[in-house]
């Protein structure tokens, strides 16, 4: 039915759209623009979140707002935070809440870029694990503020969570032409969280026989990162090791600016969420410098999550073909939006 209704242009979405602090509303604006130009009918639900809100009103996500957006067919949002607010109150008030509450237990951040001076061009995935390990905020103090002060910062690894994870990966190699498979972790010193990921990463290999696999630890993933990224396909690992990691991956293909990611619920019992791996960078906010292409990536992600497959193919293309836009930010997405 759906596909039907879609072919014909009846399947009106409702996208959640959180602009956020800095550069966000900015760069969301002309990811909206390029959304237009693939004439998919959906209609924007905006929520005004982030650091200056909380700044105004003292509030950072209320259960209301939550609800709200449980309610969308999927949320786009640009970047969250204002140097005045602590660290961790919107990170792990709006961001992380947001990636709980909806399980959006995959984080998916892909990686391209034409061959170059270091190597041979990247064409991979990353499937970071986005609702465990030390991100749960297991931990606390003991002695707090004296000379005896202890810390600890637990990681929590479930073998529901990390399996989940990790078909995830499996299905999505699978769909790609090379289909290979790599965990990365640190399996040599965490020996408990380690453990039960490469137990769990082989017992789900077997389901998936076409699929070659293998293993890095993460320092040694950062090398072959900057020198043969071409040795990856799709990798799957824990929510730190992914995050830090596909910093690298963006500063290798093509710049933090163009690093797109989707917080996925693949069990599509809610929405999903799409937003760059970069931040608010408050130092460019209204200079019209930041890169769209990013956000409009994270449009073209959002589309296929949808279903839109078409509509997606056509912005990802154009965006992956801009190499010759400059311009501001505003000029970047309008020329991007002709192409589309
Ligand atoms: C990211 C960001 C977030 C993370 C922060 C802002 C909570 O760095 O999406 O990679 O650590 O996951
Ligand atoms: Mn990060």
């Amino acid at each position: 039915m759906l596909p039907l209704l879609r072919e014909r242009g009846l399947v009106t979405y409702r996208i959640g759209v959180i602009g956020g602090d800095g550069i966000g509303p900015e760069v969301i604006a002309e990811a909206l623009k390029v959304v237009d130009a693939t004439g998919i009918a959906y209609e924007p639900v905006t929520y005004d979140l982030g650091g200056t809100r909380y700044l105004a009103t003292g509030e950072v996500l209320s259960d209301e707002t939550i609800e709200g957006l449980r309610s969308m067919d999927a949320i786009l949002l640009g970047a969250i935070g204002t140097p005045d607010v602590p660290p961790g109150v919107l990170e792990r008030g709006l961001l992380l809440r947001l990636r709980f509450e909806l399980d959006l237990f995959v984080n998916l951040r892909p990686f391209l870029a034409p061959a170059g001076p270091l190597n041979d061009g990247v064409d991979m995935i990353v499937i970071r694990e986005n609702t465990e390990g030390t991100y749960l905020g297991e931990g606390g103090f003991l002695r707090k503020g004296t000379p005896q002060e202890v810390a600890t910062q637990g990681s929590l690894n479930t073998r529901f969570g990390v399996e989940r994870c990790i078909r995830y990966a499996f299905e999505l190699a699978e769909s790609r032409p090379r289909k290979h498979l790599t965990l990365v972790h640190k399996t040599n010193v965490l020996t408990f969280a380690g453990d039960l990921w490469q137990r769990t990463f082989d017992a789900v290999a077997t389901e998936f026989p076409s699929v070659t696999t293998g293993y890095d630890h993460v320092d040694a993933a950062c090398i072959h990162f900057v020198q043969r990224p071409e040795r990856y396909d799709v990798i799957v690992t824990d929510n730190l090791f992914g995050d830090i990691l596909t910093d690298l991956g963006g500063a290798i293909a093509g710049g933090i600016g163009r690093a797109a990611s989707g917080n996925l619920n693949p069990s599509r019992t809610g929405p999903s969420l799409f937003e760059p791996v970069h931040g608010s960078a408050p130092d460019i906010a209204g200079t019209g410098a930041a890169d769209p292409r990013a956000a409009i990536l994270c449009a073209g992600m959002l589309l296929e999550f949808l279903g839109e497959t078409k509509a997606a193919q056509r912005v990802a293309s154009a965006v992956n073909e801009s190499d010759d836009v400059l311009g501001s930010t505003a000029e970047i997405g309008s020329r991007i939006a002709e192409r589309v």
